[in-house]
């Protein structure tokens, strides 16, 4: 295996500029289990930044409305629940209940236009438990 893989989990143009999107991936831990890893990928020209979608303080996807990520104004990530507002490029929680804590940042890459992550192993599709698929 590669010691630093970089999944390709888009395609940039899947993801307006000033947008986020969520993805639902599963990742490999070290001991070999796997575990649920949903994240947010923002794009903001051809900048991309990466977080487990998770708010720091209650544990919750920050998408209580589905792959609704972003505040009104659309410049600070939003927990849907409680309103708590993150900085897009940093993850820092500047209002709310956790404010002054920070999501977890993402390893992203852009290869050939795709959005990749880094840093982790991911569970790939050819390698999904054939059980998930049975009826
Ligand atoms: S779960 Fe933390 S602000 Fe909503």
């Amino acid at each position: 295996m590669t010691p630093n893989p970089a999944y390709a989990i888009c395609r940039m143009s899947d993801i307006p500029s000033q947008r986020a999107a969520g993805f639902h991936l599963e990742i490999v831990e070290p001991d070999g289990r796997r575990r649920p890893w949903p994240i947010i990928v923002v794009r903001w020209g051809r900048q991309v930044f990466g977080y487990v979608n998770k708010c720091p303080h209650d544990g919750v996807n920050l998408d209580w409305e589905r792959n609704q990520f972003l505040d009104p104004n659309g410049i600070r990530l939003m927990c849907g629940k409680h309103g708590a507002l993150f900085e897009l490029g940093t993850g820092i929680c500047v209002d709310g209940p956790c404010k002054g804590r920070g999501l977890t940042p993402v390893g992203l890459v852009v290869l050939d236009d795709d959005i990749c992550v880094t840093g982790v192993t991911l569970v790939e599709d050819d390698e999904a438990d054939p059980a998930a698929d049975a009826p």
